[in-house]
C-alpha cells in the first residue's frame, strides 16, 4: 500500500495586512478538515507560514485525487467565510474560481504532492515559504541534491552518489505543463543554466537515480498565469524526503543559512532575501523579508509524528540576523536597480503605465552637421 502526502495551502485572509491569519480562521479551517476528512485521510497537520495556511494531509488515495482536493478546497471556502465576517484583508484571496472543478490545480492553492513507498522509517521535511514564487527553492535544492560542497552524502553514500534526476518546469509558458528532464552529475550545468533564472525555470520533482524513488516535490504554480494579472505572490510549499537515498535531513536544511536573495516581500515587487523561520511565524519588515519554514515529520503506516520545527534550533538565529542585515542593506538602495524586480514580475502596473505616457516625450536627436 502505497501513502500519498498532499499539501495544499492557500492564503484566503490575514489581519494587519498580509501578516497572519487569524485565530478562527485556523480554527474554522482545521475543523473542516476533521469533520469531512474523517474517512478520507489519515491524518493531517495545519500550520501558517506569513499569511498562508497550509494543509498536510496523509492518504492512500494517490496525488490530484478530487475528493481530497475538495476537502481542502472545502476548508478555504469555509475559512474565507470567517475571513469575510471579520474582515481580514485579502478574503478570499487564493480562490480564484467560484467553484471546484476536479482538482485545485489551476484554482488558486498551491499544490505538492508525493505518492511513496514507505521505507521502514520515512523521515520527510515540509516547507512553507510566504512572500516569494516556486523558484526561490531553486538554489537550496541544487546545492542539497547536486552540490558536494553542501552535501558531503554524495561522496559518502554510494547510492547517492548515482545522482538524481530533475523534472524542471518552464513557469512562463500558459498552455500546459512545459517540462524537461535532467540528470546529475553529468547535466549539472545545463541544470544550473536553468535553475539560474527562478522566475522562468522552477524545479518541480526531483528523484532518485539509484532507487528511482521520488525525492522530492515543489507546488509550481504561478497565480498570475491563472489569473491573467497578478494577484499576489505564489508563496510556494515543497516536500523533501530525508536520509539513506536521499540527502540527510542537516543536508536540505543548510543551504538556507544563505538567505539567499529571492522575489517577493513589498508588494511582491522586490529582491529581498529569504530567512528561515519558526513554525506559525507571522510577516513584518517591508511586508518581508519573505520567509521559509520547515516542519520535520515522520510518517508511518500513513500516520504522522508531531512536527519537529526545523528552524527553530538557536543556529538559526544568527542566521536571522545576517539576513535581517541583508534586507536592511537591500532596502538602503530603495527602488534602484537589483533592490526592485524587472517589469515582468512587478505585481503593479504603475510603473509600466507612467513609461507608456513618457514614451510620447522621448525625442531622438538629429545628428549635429558635420562642418567641411
Ligand atoms: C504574498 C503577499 C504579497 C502581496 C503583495 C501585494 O503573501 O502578501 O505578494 O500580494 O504585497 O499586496 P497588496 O497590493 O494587497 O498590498
Ligand atoms: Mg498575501
Ligand atoms: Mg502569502
Amino acid at each position: 500500500m502505497k501513502t500519498t502526502l498532499s499539501v495544499i495551502k492557500a492564503d484566503v485572509g490575514s489581519i494587519g495586512g498580509h501578516i497572519m491569519p487569524s485565530r478562527r480562521l485556523l480554527q474554522r479551517v482545521a475543523e473542516v478538515v476533521e469533520s469531512q476528512g474523517k474517512a478520507l485521510i489519515q491524518d493531517h497537520y495545519i500550520g501558517f507560514t506569513g499569511d498562508d495556511i497550509a494543509i498536510l494531509m496523509t492518504h492512500t488515495r494517490g496525488p490530484s485525487d478530487e475528493k481530497v482536493h475538495k476537502l481542502a478546497w472545502d476548508a478555504f471556502v469555509a475559512g474565507t467565510a470567517i475571513a469575510k465576517e471579520e474582515g481580514l484583508y485579502g478574503a478570499g484571496q487564493d480562490l480564484l474560481k467560484d467553484s471546484f472543478s476536479g482538482n485545485v490545480h489551476g484554482l488558486g492553492p498551491a499544490v505538492a504532492e508525493m505518492e511513496i513507498e514507505e521505507r521502514p522509517n520515512e523521515p520527510f521535511l515540509f516547507f512553507a515559504a510566504d512572500k516569494t514564487d516556486p523558484g526561490a527553492y531553486n538554489l537550496p535544492m541544487y546545492l542539497a541534491f547536486a552540490d558536494v560542497m553542501n552535501t558531503p552524502g554524495l561522496i559518502l553514500s554510494p547510492k547517492m552518489a548515482k545522482g538524481f534526476r530533475w523534472v524542471i518546469m518552464d513557469v512562463s509558458y500558459t498552455e500546459g505543463d512545459r517540462v524537461i528532464e535532467l540528470v546529475t552529475p553529468e547535466e549539472i550545468y545545463d541544470l544550473a543554466a536553468l535553475l539560474r533564472d527562478p522566475e522562468q525555470y522552477v524545479i518541480e520533482s526531483v528523484w532518485s537515480r539509484a532507487s528511482g524513488e521520488q525525492a522530492a516535490v515543489v507546488s509550481t504554480s504561478r497565480l498570475h498565469n491563472i489569473a491573467g494579472k497578478y494577484v499576489g505572490k505564489d508563496d510556494p510549499v515543497a516536500m523533501v524526503r530525508t536520509q539513506m537515498n536521499f540527502p540527510a535531513t542537516g543536508e536540505i536544511l543548510a543551504p538556507y543559512s544563505i538567505g539567499h536573495f529571492v522575489a517577493g516581500g513589498m508588494r511582491g515587487s522586490h529582491n529581498q532575501p529569504l530567512m528561515p523561520v519558526a513554525l506559525n511565524t507571522p510577516t513584518s519588515y517591508f511586508d518581508g523579508p519573505p520567509l521559509v519554514s520547515c516542519a520535520a515529520f515522520c510518517v508511518h503506516n500513513t500516520k504522522l509524528t508531531e512536527p519537529a520545527d526545523a528552524f527553530a534550533h538557536p543556529f538559526w538565529d544568527e542566521v536571522r540576523n545576517r539576513v535581517a542585515y541583508k534586507a536592511i542593506d537591500m532596502r538602503r538602495q530603495g527602488f534602484i536597480g537589483a533592490a526592485m524586480l524587472p517589469m515582468a514580475e512587478l505585481e503593479y502596473t504603475g510603473v509600466m503605465e507612467t513609461l507608456h505616457a513618457l514614451e510620447k516625450r522621448f525625442i531622438v536627436r538629429k545628428a549635429a552637421a558635420v562642418s567641411a
